[in-house]
Parts: C-alpha cells; structure tokens; sequence
C-alpha cells in the first residue's frame, strides 16, 4: 500500500500471523526501500512481502533490492507484471498479480505468476474502469485460472473473511481495515474519516487514462468526483502522502479507501484485526 504501509505495520501483520506486504508504489529511491525492508526485518523474524507497481519506472531496480534482501514473495500490480515476474522468479521468488478482471487474470497466468489477487472495485486506492465486484470477480477468477487466488476489496471483518474462502480464495489482501490501525502510520484524521464512513462515503475518481481511484470525499475529492479530465497532478500521489494521509491537511488532497470504510468502526491494533477476522465462531 506505497508509504502508508510503513515497517511497523508490515511487522506488525506478520507478527500477527498474516503476510505483510511492504509498499513501493510511490518509492523513487531503492536505498530508501533496503532501509525499510531492514526495518521490518528488525522487528519480525516471521516472513513478508513486498509490493511492487509497474507504474513505478524504477520497478526493476527496486526489484533488485527485493532480491538482495531475501525477500520471497512479492505482489505486483498496476500493469502488465511480465518483465518483473521473469527477472524475480529466475531467483525462485514467488510473484502474485493483482487483477481487476478475468481477463487481466488470464494474461498475468500466462506471464507465469503463481497466484493472482483479485481485487474487486470496492477496493480503495488505484483501479481499472470496470470496477467489478468481488463478489462476482473472485469466482470468476477461480473459474478461470487453474492456480491459487487471494481475495480483495471490501474484506474488513470475519464475515469478509469467510465469504472470500467461500467464493474460491486461498486467502485475502486487506487495504482500508489496515490503514484504521495503531500501527499504521495514516494521520488520525484520515484513520477517523475511515471509522466515520458509510456504504456511500466513497467514490472513485479519474487519474487520467483507464486508472480511477476509490478514496474518501474530502473537499478536493469531492470537487474531482465530477471532473472527468484526469488532470489532478501530485494531489493523488506524490505531495498527498506527506501532507495528507501522514500529515492530516486532508481537505486539499484525496485520501484513497474502500467501501468497507462503511463498516470501520473503530481504530483496532493489527493484531486485532486479524484475530477477530479469522475467528472460527460467528
Ligand atoms: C491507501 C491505499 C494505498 C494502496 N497502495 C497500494 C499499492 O501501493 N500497491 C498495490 O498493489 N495496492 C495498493 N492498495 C490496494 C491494497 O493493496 C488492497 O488490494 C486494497 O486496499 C483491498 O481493498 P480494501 O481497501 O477494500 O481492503 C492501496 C490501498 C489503499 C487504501
């Protein structure tokens, strides 16, 4: 999840029993990205992972640093994943693809990833135009693939959970319940925007070309939900982390996050979180 996915929280998932991931979508400096694999490293023994966007034009050299530092599994995202899955998995490192359709899910079989995310428009952050519903796209991944799938979008809580096991997944990625965490390093503001959220508060707006993102309606977003340019500049990446999702001016920025919103009531620890979502009682 880029920047707002620091090392503790990473830590803080694996140590809980699920599978951090440590985000690079916006990371522009490899060092900086050893520095933060370091840091997880410090804090867990358990094993994590790591993100990678295609977006990103330095993907390949902060996949050289993923590989220096032994990490063995890594999900990519937001393009075409076939130069990244030959250069990792040639080092025998486990790649996952997050799809946002059938069809995406069928290429990125083909460009030999091991599992595929599918990741439904409820999701928060960067997606495709189809938006299609996890409900009806993780089944039909399953139909469609013949090797493992991992929910996501909408996933926050035990009923979450087990429908997405229900459906065909393996397992679940999990964005927005993780950023209403203590360890997460998101602003108090953009945490409690989450926990004050309703099915409807969320929307998605054009990033320009095919790419829309679903995020929260702060005063810029809310002036963006109906501008169909695409012309929004740093105000989706770059400027908007600092200053808004880790520094709280929110109104003047877009804060991304899923329609589970609605059903984020609260700021929970990680550890938490996923003890509630994968308790076996109702
Ligand atoms: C603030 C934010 C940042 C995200 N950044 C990334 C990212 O850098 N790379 C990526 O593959 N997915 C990213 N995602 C998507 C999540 O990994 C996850 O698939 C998605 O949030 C799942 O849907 P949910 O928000 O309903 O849980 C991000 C999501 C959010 C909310």
């Amino acid at each position: 999840m880029g920047v707002i996915c620091n090392p503790e929280m990473v830590a803080a998932v694996s140590q809980a029993g699920g599978f951090g991931v440590l985000g690079s979508a916006f990371q522009n400096d490899p060092e900086a990205l050893r520095r933060q694999i370091e840091q997880v490293q410090a804090l867990t023994e358990r094993p994590f992972g790591a993100n990678l966007t295609v977006l990103n034009p330095i993907s390949a050299q902060l996949a050289q640093v993923i590989l220096e530092m032994g990490i063995k599994a890594v999900t990519t995202s937001a393009g075409d994943p076939t130069p990244l899955v030959d250069q990792l998995k040639t080092h025998g490192v486990m790649v996952l693809h997050v799809c946002p359709t059938v069809d995406k899910a069928v290429k990125a079989r083909a460009a030999g990833v091991d599992a595929v995310i599918a990741e439904g428009g409820e999701s928060g952050g960067i997606q495709g135009v189809d938006a299609v519903g996890t409900m009806v796209l993780v089944p039909a991944v399953c139909d469609a693939v013949d090797i493992p799938v991992v929910a996501a979008g909408g996933i926050g809580d035990a009923r979450g959970y087990r429908a997405a096991l229900a459906l065909g997944a393996s397992g679940v990625q999990v964005g927005t319940r993780f950023i209403a965490s203590v360890e997460c390093v998101a602003h108090p503001t953009y945490k409690e925007m989450i926990c004050q959220a309703s099915d409807t508060s969320t929307f998605l707006i054009k990033r320009g070309g095919r790419i829309r993102v679903r995020v929260l309606p702060t005063n810029l977003a809310k002036s963006l939900r109906t501008d169909d340019s695409g012309q929004v500049g740093t105000a989706l990446g770059g400027d908007a982390i600092g200053k808004a999702w880790i520094g709280g001016d929110v109104e003047a920025y877009t804060l991304p996050a899923g329609q589970v919103s609605g059903l984020v009531q609260q700021v929970r620890t990680v550890a938490q979180i996923i003890e509630e979502m994968v308790k076996t009682s109702a």
